[in-house]
């Protein structure tokens, strides 16, 4: 509706530069510039090299949201800005741009975390969040279990990974097959031609004397280790590597734990909306997996398209939204970049300067 506020989100924490639009749940604009390729060769991201590349894109990509949703600043009602966590450096370049608009365009300023933007930004795509819900958050830097009590005012965590995030696993398995970074993508297409049950991985912290003390955690380092294993004792065989059927099961393996871990929460909390977000979200076995077993315990799983699950603009926008029409408070203007911004706090609150 054209009453409701429009709000402009700024994302840099990782590797990608975005700026989204939004006006309510409805996306006007999201621009992206990614450094992907700069890192590619590195196998991973180089925060140096992310933070020049942000400071670089950063009034660009903010220029071409603006041109595309056909505003200026002078529009916005509030920018939000991802405030953590992610790398100090990149987060740092979004947050000095954001108070440079907010104080140049007298415009309210929100920090928000990374984390509750990718629950939020599923807004967009099917309205608003049924409270209380469960969301499962995995992306290259993150796996998560949480309970969304209140987005705007705090989530519980279920539980986490104790080692690996789950997208740090399918960018070192891709690795040891020779597969491009990051890894998610080629090993879901190529998971495509394998057999998923040619290779029987293990299953991290699902056995029953694992449960007790870790029901909602994830472990994937186990599982990387149990790949490397085998491609090594069939390439000391001389054997070729069945590079689709080791993705193919390596995929099932980590798409058996999330959904079994994200279903369990739901029906212990009873709780029927399953929202899963992140870049490993995008995976187009852990979207099947999920909607399938969900529909036998009559749950819901919301999960955004693609290009919403990996890192963007529209996100934290989307988030901004919320909080705005919530009646959260801005955040203060000396609000910081926080690597390490825990998972309960989701905007950096307001108050006195
Ligand atoms: O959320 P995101 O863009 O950035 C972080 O906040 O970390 O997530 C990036 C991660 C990478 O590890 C990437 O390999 C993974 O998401 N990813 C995928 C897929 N697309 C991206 N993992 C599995 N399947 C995919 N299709
Ligand atoms: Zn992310």
């Amino acid at each position: 509706m054209a009453d409701e506020p429009l709000i402009l989100g700024i994302e840099t924490s990782c590797d990608e530069t975005g700026v989204g639009i939004v006006r309510g749940h409805t996306l006007l604009a999201d621009a992206l510039a990614s450094s992907v390729e700069e890192h590619a060769r590195f196998g991973g991201v180089v925060p140096e090299v992310a933070s020049r590349a942000h400071l670089e894109a950063i009034v660009p990509t903010m220029d071409r949201a603006l041109a595309e949703a056909g505003v200026t600043i002078a529009d916005i009602d509030a920018i939000a800005v991802t405030s953590g966590p992610g790398l100090a450096g990149a987060l740092l370049v979004g947050v000095a741009a954001a108070k440079g608009y907010a104080l140049a365009a007298e415009k309210p300023v929100y920090g928000v975390n990374h984390l509750a933007a990718h629950v939020a930004v599923d807004t967009l795509e099917h309205g608003p969040l049924p409270e209380p819900a469960v969301a499962l958050l995995v992306s290259g830097g993150h796996s998560s279990l949480l309970l969304v009590d209140d987005l705007a005012r705090g989530v519980t965590p279920l539980g986490a990974t104790i080692d690996d995030a789950a997208g740090e696993a399918f960018d070192k398995v891709a690795r040891l097959l020779g597969l491009p970074f990051p890894g998610g993508p080629p090993i879901d297409r190529e998971a495509r031609a394998g057999d998923p049950e040619s290779i029987g991985f293990p299953r991290g912290l699902t056995a029953a004397k694992d449960l007790a003390a870790h029901r909602y955690d994830f472990s994937f380092s186990g599982l990387k280790t149990a790949v490397a294993r085998w491609v090594e004792a069939r390439q000391r065989a001389g054997e070729p590597v069945p590079v689709a059927d080791v993705a193919a099961s390596f995929q099932e393996a980590v798409c058996d734990v999330l959904t079994a871990k994200a279903l369990d929460a739901c029906r212990a909390n009873g709780i029927d909306t399953l929202v899963i977000g992140g870049g490993v979200a995008a995976n187009s076995r852990l979207r099947a997996m999920a909607e399938h077993r969900a529909e036998k315990y009559g749950i819901r799983v919301r999960v955004p398209r693609p290009r919403l699950c990996t890192d963007n603009g529209a996100m934290v926008a989307a988030l901004g939204s919320h909080l705005v029409a919530s009646g959260v408070a801005p955040s203060r203007l000396d609000l910081p970049a926080d690597s390490a911004m825990p998972l309960t706090v989701v905007s950096v609150p307001g108050g006195a300067e």
